[in-house]
């Protein structure tokens, strides 16, 4: 929840209140997952539409008026944006917020860890689907593997702690790593989430029959492991069900998006690495506020155009009813 007091805050017609802005610092990445982007021939944004790192934290400023206090930076990859820790340390040192993470695939974080746990960066991500690298391979259509298994060890020295992975579940594909994910989260301080398949890939191949649900990773990794007890969360918007074996050894967590939407609590918008504010992954309308920053726009404008956006947030998002339509942008052009 927010410390903020201000009359005006981001709050919705659902009576959601939004403390937490996701921002997409690019849209280029290192790997091609397929569920997030096309595998050749990607068409990246010009780099002149990427909002500069002043332009960003001029935004989370104007955020942090409205009740903003958590950040999460995403990409595309946020790690090839060149010295992205110049931007946690300016959006850190912001007053009002208190807590900035970051989701990357981990390819660059080995040599970008502790240059990042300096600059101020609080909590870390580091997606990875698969700990057999043949499969790692088939999910991201690239190299990768060993240099991801460097990067964690690297975010580790560095002293990120928990390190949480998030690993996209899709059927057909990943079954196999749950369990090789379940004993990775008992025999290390690592913290494994799985996250159900969206419909954001950039094929449009999403089928609901292609997601492994949570409740599936669950039965496979009970008759295991045995049983599993559910933690309770720190955090009542927390997308993740966060569980530990009965024998209080190893922690993981479920991201049931599509059997379990948790709509209902969304505290996130987001902002695009081209400037425009979303309200949801999945809205199909877009606030510009790039023309804002770079036009005369003041900092009361900027402010109508996030509370404008918010108004316009829809209950939930639909993919369980046959009114679903997938939005033209992709995963890696929204930012995770
Ligand atoms: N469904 C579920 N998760 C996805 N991610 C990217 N695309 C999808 C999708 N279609 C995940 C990434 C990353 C986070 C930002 O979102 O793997 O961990
Ligand atoms: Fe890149 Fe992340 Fe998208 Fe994978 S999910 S292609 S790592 S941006």
């Amino acid at each position: 929840m927010s410390s903020n007091t201000s009359p005006l805050q981001l709050i919705d017609s659902f009576g959601r209140m939004h403390n937490n802005l996701r921002i997409s610092v690019t849209d280029r990445c290192n790997i091609r997952c397929f569920y997030c982007m096309p595998a050749e021939n990607v068409e990246f944004m010009p780099r002149e539409h990427l909002l500069s790192f002043e332009e960003i934290a001029r935004v989370v400023r104007v955020g942090t008026t409205l009740g903003i206090d958590r950040l999460r930076l995403t990409g595309g990859e946020p790690l090839v944006r060149k010295d992205l820790h110049k931007l946690v340390s300016m959006l850190v040192n912001i007053p009002g917020i208190i807590d900035v993470g970051l989701t990357t695939n981990g390819i660059l974080l080995a040599e970008q860890a502790q240059q990042l746990r300096d600059a101020g960066l609080t909590r870390l991500n580091i997606s990875l689907d698969a700990l057999d690298p043949e499969v790692f391979r088939r999910v991201t259509r690239r190299d990768g593997y060993e240099q991801v298994l460097l990067g964690i060890e690297a975010a580790r020295a560095a002293g990120f702690n928990p390190i949480k992975l998030n690993a996209v579940s899709v059927r057909g594909m990943t079954e196999e790593q749950i369990v090789p994910f379940g004993q990775l989260a008992r025999e290390t301080d690592t913290v494994v989430r799985f996250i159900e398949f969206m419909p954001l890939d950039a094929d449009a191949q999403w089928q609901r029959d292609k997601v492994l649900f949570a409740q599936e990773i669950i039965d496979r990794l009970e008759s295991e492991f045995g049983p599993l007890r559910p933690i309770p969360s720190d955090h009542v918007n927390a997308p993740a069900q966060d569980f530990e074996f009965a024998d209080g050894i190893g922690r993981i967590g479920l991201i049931a998006s599509v059997s379990q939407p948790f709509c209902g609590s969304c505290n996130r918008f987001r902002v695009t690495a081209d400037g425009k504010l979303r309200n949801c992954l999945f809205s199909h309308e877009e606030t510009d506020i790039k023309s804002l920053l770079r036009g005369s726009g003041t900092d009361q404008e900027m402010a109508e155009a996030m509370l404008t956006c918010i108004a316009a947030k829809k209950e939930g998002h639909e993919i369980n009813t046959a009114r679903f339509i997938q939005p033209d942008r992709p995963m890696y052009s929204i930012g995770g």
